[in-house]
């Protein structure tokens, strides 16, 4: 119960299937299908793979699962929640610290989150109409430094997208972000099946297998470590809080463990999916798998610019990204939106266009720093966007992993903890590896994530 009464437009899934598509959308995202695949690409492949199969096994899931029992217990946004499960604890109200950086956090990562995904959506006209065919292969890849440098075009797509998502949220948990994940997740999934197919036809197919699956361990370093718990975190949406918020809406009927392992699931395998899917196409057209975070916008349009049908498979490659960018986008908006509401007391209305206004208005900084502010350098020679991502990215997003490690593991009350696990041997047993990896796992690997991002480990 909230300890100043219920706000009028707090919402309710419809039951846990539709909160395991949300949950699974905002968990499904650029992170899978750009950033898995490139970092993937980046560290040498399977041990890469095999060991942030671990992080998403041994934090990821435990994490997954507190954010969730957090949410669902207070039944409420994240400072809330903080405030209404902490409040007779050691540390009390200190503790809605780590909610308002939730909040922060999702504006300021959907505020340049939402760059990349218009990135995404400009590829989508790109590959309608033909941009790709109309230079020479050699020029492809500088299609997206031209893209880079107009800041127009920056400015508008991620409008535009900001519009999209806003359009979401305001319809609320049922009318809305269900819907949408509800299109948008099985049509992604069918999307990506078919590109995957399509890719193990080709002859680079075993390669991109063997690359991906079997492991080299003499390739994986103490940094690509690091980087595969920092991306599972990313990855699964958490440390933000957003599984906060999505948990608050649903009832109290169903298992958080079966929830959260689906979940899990689901995000692994799609980014899996479309890591083999880019290392078929890598290989099979002597692409540079370790191209970084250009592979998926400038070596792949190579290869689409010059296979039969390469205008179609362009296509539903870049609407499957954009799909993916929106199922998250709108948890990120959802996060901050839940906040004006609850606390607030504003409309969703309201909450949506004062808050949609301002993340737009952060996101023009980051839309420009490629371009008209291109000069501007802030942490360690970082333009504004790479600036913003290593704030959220490298720090804030570890650092609310591991508030909400020690708040759920050490803080919050045992009876509150055991209220959100169900009564039957598989729900005893899973408490106690929750337990076990949530005080004492979760909190080393994210403090040394931590302290590489600071610098203060080197390898
Ligand atoms: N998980 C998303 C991705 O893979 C991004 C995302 C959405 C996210 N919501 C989040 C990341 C909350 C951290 C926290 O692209």
């Amino acid at each position: 119960m909230a300890v100043n009464g219920e706000p009028k437009d707090r919402g309710h899934w419809s039951g846990p299937l539709p909160f395991i598509m949300a949950s699974a959308g905002a968990a499904i995202g650029l992170g899978n299908i750009w950033k898995f695949p490139y970092i993937t690409g980046m560290n040498g492949g399977g041990a890469f793979v095999l060991f942030y199969l671990l992080c998403i096994a041994l934090v990821g899931l435990p994490l997954l699962i507190s954010e969730m029992l957090m949410g669902r217990k207070a039944e409420r946004d994240t400072v809330g929640s903080f405030l209404e499960l902490g409040h007779q604890r050691a540390g009390g109200k200190a503790w809605a610290g780590f909610g308002w950086l939730a909040v922060i956090t999702c504006g300021v990562l959907l505020s340049f989150y939402a760059v990349i995904a218009g990135w995404a959506m400009d590829y989508v006209v790109k590959s309608v109409t033909g941009a790709f065919w109309a230079v020479p292969a050699a020029e492809v890849p500088a299609l997206f430094d031209a893209l880079l440098a107009n800041p127009w075009a920056n400015v508008i797509y991620a409008g535009l997208f900001m519009l999209l998502t806003a359009g979401i949220v305001v319809g609320g948990v049922k009318g809305g972000l269900e819907k949408a994940n509800n299109i948008l997740i099985p049509t992604l999934f069918i999307l990506l099946t078919g590109l995957m197919i399509y890719g193990l036809t080709q002859k680079g197919a075993g390669q991109a297998l063997a690359f991906m699956f079997a492991p080299d361990f003499s390739k994986l370093t103490g940094a690509g470590m690091l980087e595969a718990l920092g991306h599972a975190f990313f990855s699964l949406g958490l440390g933000m809080g957003v599984m906060i918020v999505y948990g608050s809406y649903l009832g109290k009927g169903t298992s958080l463990v079966k929830a959260a392992i689906s979940i899990a699931f689901l995000d692994t395998l799609i980014a899996l999916m479309a890591g083999v899917m880019i290392f078929s196409m890598v290989f099979t057209y002597g692409l540079e798998p370790g191209a970084g975070p250009g592979l998926i916008f400038q070596t792949l349009p190579v290869m689409f610019a010059g296979v039969p049908g390469g205008g179609i498979l362009a296509t539903l490659f870049f609407v499957l990204l954009t799909f993916a960018a929106l199922t998250s986008s709108i948890s990120l908006l959802e996060c901050v939106v839940a906040y004006v509401v609850d606390e607030d007391h504003l409309s969703r209305g309201k909450a949506v266009a004062i808050s949609g206004a301002a993340i737009f208005g952060l996101g023009i900084f980051s839309a420009l720093s490629f371009n008209v502010l291109a000069g501007v350098k802030l942490l360690g020679e970082r333009n504004i966007f790479d600036t913003l991502d290593f704030l959220v990215s490298n720090l804030a997003l570890p650092l609310g992993g591991l508030g909400v490690a020690i708040f759920t593991g050490w803080v919050m009350l045992v009876p509150d903890v055991k209220d959100e696990f169900q009564d039957n041997a598989l729900e005893r047993f899973s408490r106690v590896f929750w337990r076990f990896c949530i005080r004492f796992v979760a909190p080393f690997g994210i403090i040394a994530v931590l302290l590489f991002s600071l610098g203060v480990i080197k390898f």
